[in-house]
This record gives C-alpha cells, sequence and structure tokens, in this order.
C-alpha cells in the first residue's frame, strides 16, 4: 500500500515542499503553503518503479503520420465575433481552454452567451455548473433571453459524475466547466480548491477534451489572497489561456489572450456589460477616446494596433510641481520603466525637465497598452501638460523612441493612418513612412527626433513653450 504523505504545495504556483515555508522559492508568493495530503508528486512515483522502470506493463501506442483524414471541421465558431477574434476563429476541437478572470468580471454570463449561441446553431453543448444551482444560471439565461437554446445544464463539482455524464449520449461539442475551482476527485484526498484538486481535476477535463474531440472551456478565477488555489497551475496544462479583464467601475471587458497554441496571442476582444448582458463593441476606437474637446492641455490620441486591429486611445497625463523630496510616477495602463525611459530620453536629448514635477500618466477607459508605439503619443501628452500646451482635437500621434531620442518607425502605419481618418482626425505625427506605406487623406508630420515634436508642441501651443535648458 502507498503510505500516505503530507506536504506542503503553494497554492500560487504548485511548488512543493516537505515543509512548511513563509515565503515560495518558485514564485516569490508569500503564505502561499498549505498542508496537503497525497501531492501530486507521487504520481511520477507510482508509475515509474525505483530504477524508473514502469511498474505496470504499458500497452504500445499507435504511431501515426503527421498527415491524415480530419473527421471534422477543425473550429467551432462561437458566432460572437470578439470572442472568435480572440481564439483565432473559432475554438479548436479536441482543445481545452481556460477562461481567467477576476470574480464578477462577467466570466460566466460570456460563456452562457457563447454555449447559448453555439446551442441555437445546432451544435450540442453541456453547462456543468459547480458555483451556481440550476435556478440561478436558469434566471441568468432568462434574463439574457437565452432560456430557448438548447443547452444541456447541470449543476455539478465531482469529475467522476460530470465524466461519466458526458460519456453517456453522443460526444458534445463544446463543454463549459464554470469553474474549474470547485471540481473534486476521489483520486485525491486534498480539500477542493487545493492546487492538487485543481490540477488533477483540469488534467482529467483537458484528457477528456483529447480522447473526445470535444472543446472543454474551463473558467477560472484569479484571486489575490491566495485561499483559493489560482488558474495558473492550469495555464501550461491547456491549449489557450484568455484572461477576461475590466475595470470594475466601468462597463467594458476586454477579452485577451495569453496563450493560444492554434492562433494568436495579440488580438482582444472588446465587450460591454449592458442590462442584457455582454455586448459586441466592434469599433473599439470610440470607446477608448474619452470624452474629448481638444482645449485641455496633457491629452494625446495614440494611433494604435491591437493586434490586427487598429484602434485608437487616448493618453492623459498630468505634470504637476511636486511638494515631495522624490517627485511622484504614477502609471496607470503602461509600463512603469516605459514611462522613466520617455522621461528620461526627454530631459537628455530634449532639455525638458521634469525632476521638480510629479508626473501621472493614463491610458483613457482604463485599457492596458503594450505597444512601444505608444512612445510618441506619451511624450506629446507629457510635454503637452508641461507645457500648458493643448494638443488640439484632431491629430493623432505614434512612433517608437529610442534611447538616442531618435523616432523609429512602426508596423501597420497605414492602418492606424486610416483608423484616424475614419474617425475624423485630419492630422497625424509619426516616423517617417517607409517604402510602400501609402500616404492617405491625413495631413501628416514627419518627425525624425524626438526633439522635433517638443519643438512643434512649444511652436503651436497656446500656453506657451515648454521650459528648455540649454545642454553643455
Ligand atoms: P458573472 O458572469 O457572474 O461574473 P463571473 O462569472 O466572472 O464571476 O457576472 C457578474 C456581474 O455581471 C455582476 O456584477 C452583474 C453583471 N451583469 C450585468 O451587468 N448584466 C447582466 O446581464 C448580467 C448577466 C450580469
Ligand atoms: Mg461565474
Amino acid at each position: 500500500m502507498a503510505k500516505r504523505t503530507t506536504q506542503f504545495v503553494c497554492q500560487s504556483c504548485g511548488a512543493v515542499s516537505s515543509r512548511w515555508v513563509g515565503k515560495c522559492e518558485a514564485c516569490g508568493a508569500w503564505n502561499s503553503f498549505v498542508e496537503e495530503v497525497g501531492g501530486g508528486t507521487t504520481i511520477g512515483s507510482a508509475v515509474f518503479g525505483q530504477k524508473g522502470r514502469p511498474m505496470r506493463k504499458g500497452r504500445v501506442v499507435p504511431l501515426v503520420e503527421l498527415s491524415g483524414e480530419i473527421a471534422q471541421t477543425p473550429r467551432l465558431e462561437s458566432g460572437i465575433a470578439e470572442l472568435d477574434r480572440v481564439t483565432g476563429g473559432g475554438f479548436v476541437r479536441g482543445s481545452a481552454l481556460l477562461v481567467g478572470g477576476d470574480p464578477g468580471i462577467g466570466k460566466s454570463t460570456l460563456l452562457i452567451q457563447a454555449a447559448a449561441t453555439l446551442a441555437r446553431k445546432g451544435a450540442r453543448v453541456v453547462y456543468v455548473s459547480g458555483e451556481e444551482a440550476v435556478a440561478q444560471v436558469r434566471l441568468r439565461a432568462e434574463r439574457l433571453g437565452l432560456s430557448d437554446a438548447p443547452v444541456a445544464l447541470a449543476a455539478e463539482t465531482s469529475v467522476e459524475d460530470i465524466l461519466t455524464t458526458l460519456a453517456d449520449g453522443p460526444v458534445p461539442d463544446l463543454v463549459v466547466i464554470d469553474s474549474i475551482q470547485t471540481l473534486w476527485t476521489e483520486v485525491v484526498e486534498s480539500g477542493p480548491g487545493t492546487v492538487t484538486q485543481v490540477r488533477t481535476a483540469a488534467q482529467a477535463m483537458v484528457r477528456y477534451a483529447k480522447e473526445s474531440g470535444a472543446t472543454v472551456v474551463l473558467v477560472g478565477h484569479v484571486t489575490k489572497d491566495g485561499s483559493i488555489a489560482g488558474p495558473r497551475v492550469v495555464e501550461h496544462m491547456v491549449d489557450a489561456v484568455l484572461y477576461f479583464e475590466g475595470d470594475g467601475a466601468r462597463h467594458f471587458r476586454v477579452l485577451r489572450s495569453v496563450k493560444n497554441r492554434f492562433g494568436p496571442t495579440d488580438e482582444i476582444g472588446v465587450f460591454e456589460m449592458t442590462g442584457g448582458g455582454l455586448r459586441e463593441v466592434p469599433n473599439p476606437s470610440e470607446l477608448f477616446m474619452g470624452e474629448r474637446d481638444g482645449s485641455s492641455a496633457g491629452a494625446a490620441v495614440f494611433a494604435g494596433m491591437e493586434g490586427t486591429r487598429p484602434m485608437l486611445v487616448e493618453i492623459q497625463a498630468l505634470v504637476a510641481p511636486t511638494s515631495l523630496g522624490t517627485p511622484r510616477r504614477a502609471v496607470v495602463g503602461w509600463d512603469n520603466s516605459r514611462l522613466a525611459m520617455i522621461l528620461a530620453v526627454l530631459e537628455a536629448h530634449c532639455g525638458v525637465r521634469f525632476g521638480q514635477h510629479d508626473v501621472y500618466l493614463a491610458v483613457a477607459g482604463g485599457l492596458r497598452i503594450q505597444e512601444p508605439a505608444a512612445d510618441l503619443a506619451v511624450a506629446a501628452a507629457l510635454v503637452s501638460s508641461l507645457a500648458g500646451a493643448p494638443l488640439g482635437h484632431d491629430c493623432v500621434y505614434f512612433g517608437e523612441v529610442s534611447l538616442s531620442g531618435a523616432v523609429r518607425p512602426v508596423a501597420h502605419a497605414a492602418a492606424r493612418l486610416k483608423e484616424a481618418e475614419k474617425l475624423g482626425f485630419v492630422r497625424a505625427v509619426g516616423p517617417k513612412l517607409a517604402n510602400g506605406e501609402a500616404p492617405n487623406g491625413l495631413k501628416r508630420a514627419a518627425v525624425a527626433q524626438l526633439v522635433d515634436l517638443v519643438t512643434r508642441i512649444a511652436a503651436d501651443g497656446a500656453g506657451g513653450a515648454p521650459r528648455r535648458e540649454q545642454r553643455g
């Protein structure tokens, strides 16, 4: 008989220790170790004997060729365009996805809407809720006007019962498990919600997806306090990881792919949470622009790209004299160190000084921008705020700033310009266009150096020039 072992497992990353430790060496989380009985690491030693020999006699697994017949269409389009964009053109059959996000962000709403849309199109969809009772899911479906969709619904948390139920009847096209943290299996003794349970349950569901050809969507909550095992341990097991995020105070939500074995990871889907569920936002530029009149300083419109889609976003900066010894730098929606770099380049190459000023930077609407192409718009917003010079309502900015102060070209300039033109902008400031990128109706101003931008703003600005300093 196997010996009963006790071990301590990090609830954040799944690292195992024989004794309790305050800080996880693997992921750096504090106070994340919880005692568990008979953990996942014994699986290996149960399969392999002392000398690495298999203990049970294995069977011959058929080896097949790379090319071969594929019976069904490989993808299952949900019909929700913003969701299909993020998955790379629909759910891949036989794959497992993790949809993570804070509690209350709208994961269940999104998935019941996707499940109902697919079921209406004739797909067999099973929705297993481990968090809500059948009545609660029905109530939500009724509110969303989806009650008539032929979704097979169950409220269940036992992995064994779920798998037996799924094996009964035709193979579903889509199985939604809401959520992975509520599942438990008899195979391991740890309590529900612990890393060992979550990992074992996820493993079972992923195996089911591969063997049956059904798409399995696992919902996972991300909690900050670590009382429930985070879905991070599940991330490497599944084929795709989508994160559903949004600003709690606002109504829109962004679905972002952080891992996808079958599609791109830079696409985002934008939704708006309304009284009638999640609504797709096909043209997010309007959403992320805020109320603009162009008369206040410190706001610059960035002509950005999210994946293959151009998106205009307003960048807001506030530069104010500091009363502290070390001035404050606070950033929302952008990279902290990137801001530090832009400030340094402005100081070193353009003579614009921020040493006596607090700097606050925010991306309007709570969007998170990762593109370096936002550098120029950030610089424009910073200089505009410092100088008190509004940038006008009809101009967009894009371009990467290098440490030498040069403004570098970025990809998809034509798409950015087209989007700006579509939304009524008439001027664009950016790097020189590469050959083949057709100019269009916009009035373009090419800036080769960041200092050119500073000069432009100083010249245009109503509020006077930024404080410049002689270098030497
Ligand atoms: P939910 O999908 O239950 O979130 P999760 O599964 O990620 O925990 O969404 C819960 C929130 O969404 C809740 O605060 C109410 C809001 N909501 C709406 O605003 N409109 C709706 O039609 C629905 C169903 C939910
Ligand atoms: Mg939910």
